[in-house]
Formats: C-alpha cells, structure tokens, sequence
C-alpha cells in the first residue's frame, strides 16, 4: 500500500485527477469506479477542469457506481445515480450510456446485485476505484464486520453513518436505512484502488487502515491485501499516522 500525504484537499483532487488523466491516456475506454459524499468532488472537479483545457479526452470513459441509496424515488436529487450523473457524467462530457450502476428500486434487490456484478466482470473490470472512507472505517456501504470477500448485496447503514449522511437530506428521517454496495471482494478486484481521505474526522479510520491489521471490523483495512492501493490523506487525516 502506498501512502501519499498531500496539504489539502484541492491538493489531493489534483493528484488523482492526474492519476485518472494518465490512464484514460494510456486506455481511453478506462472503467472508472466512483464514489460519492464530500470527499472526491475535488477529484471530479479537477478531472472536468483537464478535460474542459483539453489536457485530456475522457470521451470513452465509462463510469461505475459504487454504491446507491434503497428505496429512495427515481430521479430523487440524493441517489447516488443522480449525484454521479451531476458530478461525474455530465461535467465530464458523457451520457448515461457510458454509466452503469446497481438499481435501488429494483423489486427483486438480490437478483439486482448479482446483475451488477455479473456487469462489472462482463465489461472488463474496474480499471481505477476512487474511494472514500467513512468514519467507521466503511468503504463503500460495507461497514464494520463485513466480510472480507463480500460480493454486491444489500446492507443496512449503521446510526453513525446515517448521522453523517444527513447533511445531503431535508431533515435526517430521510436518510435511507438500507443501500445496495459493492462488496469488499468486488472492491478488491478493481485493478487499482485509490482512497481518499480528508479532515481530522477521518485520521483515526485512516490509521486503522493503513497501520492497524487487516481486520473486518475495520473494511478499509482490506486495501492492505490489494497488490496496488494508493491512500491518498490530506495533512489533517494523516495526524494520527504514526
Ligand atoms: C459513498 C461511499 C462512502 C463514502 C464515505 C465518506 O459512495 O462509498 O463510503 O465514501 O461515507 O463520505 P464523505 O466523503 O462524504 O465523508
């Protein structure tokens, strides 16, 4: 695992952004994993300012989601389908075609996973996953004691992190109890895993991740176990390294 301390969080969106511009250089259909929250919009922003300058062409890039919200109605402003076609998809140039993601409203949520993973290795694989991480240590929706080799499936959100997801809600009832999320072990087949964390409130999930053992109790620990994962820490995330 390979830690890259930056000053802040503009900082860190540059050096991804980079990091994504470089391959879709070298593969200009990259199948780019996103997540959603506060974290990476940095990274989107300075990915579309490259693309808008021309220092890179992200027209055959295809994105995937990597986690949505149950139950929430179509076209909700707080799906994560919505959020990552308003950050990612349509800054970037691209349509929904070039989008996939797993289906929230789906009636039958377990066939839904299963078809978003079967769609993930049909089309190649993830070629770059961004992550975040949550307080609790969550990558993606899978909070503490998942499974290590947890496929995409339902799962349900601890209190924590519905608490923090509430600023993206009217009043925090809204916050949907359930999500569908990739699971550690689909995570882990992304070619190349990058993390991204920012502020003191994520120091201690950053320490236990990179510094702690792999264990499930903390789910970003698992990066430990994959042959190329790049965690990406402002100055403030880093303060509890040692
Ligand atoms: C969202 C996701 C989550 C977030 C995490 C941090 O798609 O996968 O794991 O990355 O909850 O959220 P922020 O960045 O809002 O602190």
């Amino acid at each position: 695992m390979e830690v890259v301390i930056v000053q802040d969080a503009k900082a860190g969106g540059e050096l991804i952004a980079e990091s994504i511009a470089g391959l879709l250089r070298r593969k200009r259909d990259a199948l780019l994993g996103v997540a959603t929250g506060s974290t990476p919009l940095p990274v989107y922003q300075a990915l579309t300012a490259k693309v808008r300058a021309g220092e890179v062409d992200a027209s055959g890039a295809r994105i995937a989601q990597l986690d949505e919200y149950v139950g929430l109605p179509a076209g909700h402003p707080e799906s994560y389908r919505s959020v990552v076609l308003r950050e990612v998809v349509e800054p970037l140039g691209l349509t929904e075609d070039a989008f996939m993601g797993p289906d929230g409203a789906a009636e039958d949520v377990q066939a839904a996973c299963e078809a978003y993973d079967r769609a993930l290795a049909e089309s190649g694989g993830v070629d770059l996953q961004l992550l975040g991480i949550g307080t609790d240590g969550h990558i993606g929706f899978n909070e503490p004691c998942s499974s290590l080799a947890s496929r995409t499936r339902i799962k349900t959100l601890t209190r924590q992190t519905r608490e923090d997801n509430a600023r993206f809600f009217d009043s925090p009832d809204e916050v949907p109890h359930h999500v569908i999320t990739q699971g550690i072990g689909t995570i882990l087949e992304a070619r190349h895993l990058v993390l991204l964390a920012t502020g003191e409130g994520k120091a201690e999930a950053v320490a236990q991740t990179v510094e702690g053992p792999v264990a499930a109790v903390v789910p970003a620990s698992a990066l430990q176990l994959h042959p190329h994962a790049t965690v990406v820490v402002d100055e403030a995330a880093a303060s509890k390294l040692k």
